[in-house]
Parts: C-alpha cells; structure tokens; sequence
C-alpha cells in the first residue's frame, strides 16, 4: 500500500537527532514556557519575517482563536472565511462567540475569492455595522490567497485580518513569506503538517509588540507575571519538548517543502488523464503543497479504484462548513456557494510528503492515467 502520509519515514532520518533533544529537555526538568519556546518563537518569526513577534500556543485552533479575542472579536460579531476550510477555522469564530459569514472561492487557487469578498461585505455592512470585525483568508493545501486586494478590502472596511497559515509553513506570496501581511497569522504544528510537531502545538505572529504582549498574557491565564492576572485568559501553550522538537525540524523545512514541489511537478508531468485537472500554481506566489489535490468528475470511483489498486487517498473536505451538521443553525441552504460546492464534488488529494518516493509517484500517476473514469475501469 502506498501511503497517504507516512511520519514514520521522517522520524527514521531524525531519530538519533531527535532522541538526543527530547532526552535534554527532560533532564533539564522544565517542561512549560522556557528557554526552548522562547527560542523556537523567536527563530520561526525570523523564518517568516523581519520585526514579527511570535506568541506559541497550544494549536492552530486555539492561534486563531486567541488572535480574535486579542483584535476585539466579541459574542455577537461576525467574522468572515471561506466555506471550504477544515473545521477549526470555525470552530475558532464560534468559541470567540462571533458568527461565521462565507465568501466563495476562486476555483484555480481553491482560496478566498477577493471579488465575493467585497461583495459580501457590502452587502452586509449596512445590517452589521460596527459588528463586522475580522477576516480570515485560509492558505489551502499550501498555497496563499491573493492578499493584496483582500488586504486593501480589510482596510478599506476597517476590519481585522487573520491569515490562516496552518497549512502554509513557508509558503510566499509576491516577495514575502505568508504570515507577516495580517494583523495575526496563525499556525499548525500538527504532526502532519509541512512543520510537524509530536503532538499538538502551533504560534501566532503579529508585527505589533503591543499585542504580542497581550497574547502572551492570552494564553497564560491572563497574568502578566505569575499569579497577577492583568485580564481574563485561557491556558493554551506551546511546551517546552514540541519547542526543542520544532527547533530541530524547522532546519529542514525548506528541504522539505522543495522536495514537496519537485514531487508536486513529478505528478504534474506523469499525469495525463484528461478527465483529471491538476492543481494551478497562482502567478503570485509560491506554494509548498502541503496538499496535492487533483479534481475527477468521478472522485468517488476514482478513489475506490486507488484504494483498490493499494493508493490511499483522502478528500480535504468531504463537507463545506455551511453545510455540516454543526451550523445548521446558520440556515444556508444548499449552492449558497457554487464553486466551493462543485470543488468539493470533485476533489481528491494523492499521497504527499516529503519522503514519498519517485517511483511511488510515478506509479500513483500511471494508475490515474488507466482509469476512464468508470468504477470498472479497462486494463
Ligand atoms: C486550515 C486549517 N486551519 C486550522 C487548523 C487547526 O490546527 P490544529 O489542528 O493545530 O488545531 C488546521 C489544522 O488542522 C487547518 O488545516
């Protein structure tokens, strides 16, 4: 069986490495905010960018949640991001007590659509006001949405915006790395993410040290040294041993994502099937395909054939939000966003990550060349 992803591989070549770091934190015995978060913070906000603050935290859930209760977000606000996202992205919104409102998509880039954007919000600015507060644009699957018309929209609106980067550790757009041009960004360090940690873990960046300071209080009980606590906060950290470890990883992160797009192009050449659309790499930026998602008119025969055939395959999401189980209460009906929609009818992803062989690749292109695109497909 080819896997969909395969974390085993990797800890093979960092084993020794790896052993050795986790080994040095526990004799060191301090185990919550130390020297290594303090370090990792630092050397990640470098990695994304000149004067940017970085504030670890438990997840990338909780990133995106505390950068909206840091920029106001309140119970009653609404907080605008696409429908196509992993779920979290929404959870964040409801557990800061804000509403979700959805824009569509561009069917090329799979991200925020800055037309529907504006459109969105001028219709709903009247209604809202003041209560409108915040965008999030989502970098699926490694690739950035156009920011600098989102960017301009924000500003022009006088909204907030948090960059979702969980999937986009190292990902550009135009000349700079994602996650310096928001108010926050947020990220994942999910162990299956281009920069994974051995467990949960993720970090909130920010230009401004006023919020750093503020997020940092956020995350730790609210106190702004140990037992005063200067506003109401949550506990959400980032430990010492995922620090030591992402410390140690973060070094290999561009290796990783260049070996990630050298198989992107692999795929790109090998598959010919005409029924297949492969993913587009915008003009404006770099992606570092966390995902390699692939669109089939018949995704669910295609699917079964790979799982036959000994391909796993996964869809990233089966659902839109809108239309989950959970935000029924938001009453939209279904094809509120027909490209999102149709996207999702049709997408796959294919086995992705750093380790993933030429010859897995080349066989994984081979088999879709085969299929016709019926459930019995010809040999
Ligand atoms: C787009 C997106 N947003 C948010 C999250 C949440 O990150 P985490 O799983 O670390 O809470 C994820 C990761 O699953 C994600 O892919």
């Amino acid at each position: 069986m080819i896997p969909f992803g395969d974390l085993s591989r990797e800890h093979l070549e960092l084993s020794e490495e790896l052993g050795k770091i986790i080994k040095d934190v526990c004799q060191d015995g301090w185990f919550i905010l130390g020297k290594k978060v303090e370090e990792f913070e630092n050397v990640f906000a470098r990695y994304i960018g000149n004067n940017v603050y970085g504030i670890g935290v438990g997840s990338g859930t909780e990133a995106i949640h505390l950068s909206l209760v840091a920029s106001g977000v309140e119970h009653g606000d609404y907080v605008i991001t696409v429908p196509n996202t992993a779920v979290p992205t929404v959870s964040a919104i409801s557990f800061a007590g804000a509403k979700p409102l959805f824009v569509d998509i561009d069917p090329n880039s799979f991200n925020m659509d800055p037309t529907q954007l504006r459109n969105t919000i001028i219709k709903e600015k009247k209604r809202l006001g003041k209560k409108l507060k915040a965008v999030i644009p989502v970098y699926l699957y490694g690739q950035s949405a156009d920011m600098t018309p989102i960017l301009n929209i924000a500003r022009e609106f006088d909204i907030k915006v948090i960059e979702d980067a969980c999937q986009a550790h190292g990902t550009e757009y135009k000349d700079c790395k994602v996650g310096s041009m928001g108010d926050y960004a947020a990220f994942s360090f999910y162990p299956s993410k281009n920069l994974g940690a051995y467990g949960d873990g993720g970090i909130i960046l920010t230009k401004s040290p006023a919020e750093a300071q503020k997020l940092k209080m956020l995350r730790n009980y609210g106190q702004e040294k140990r037992y005063y606590h200067k506003i109401i906060g949550f506990n959400s950290r980032l430990d010492e041993l995922q620090a030591a470890i992402l410390l140690a990883k973060l070094k290999y992160l561009d290796v990783w994502n260049n070996r990630r797009r050298d198989i992107a192009t692999l795929y790109s050449q090998e598959i010919k099937n005409p029924l297949v659309t492969k993913p587009s790499q915008m003009s404006y930026g770099k992606h570092i395909y966390h995902l390699y998602v692939i669109k089939h008119p018949n995704r669910d025969g295609l699917r079964t054939y790979l799982e036959k055939e000994g391909v796993a395959t996964m869809i990233h999401y089966p659902i839109p939000i809108h239309l989950q189980e959970a935000y029924n209460d938001l009453n939209y009906a279904s094809n509120s966003f027909p490209v999102a929609e149709k996207c999702v009818k049709e997408i796959v992803s294919l086995p992705m990550f750093p380790q993933l062989r030429d010859e897995e690749v080349k066989k994984i292109a081979e088999l879709i060349n085969r299929y016709d695109g019926t459930e019995n497909p010809r040999f």
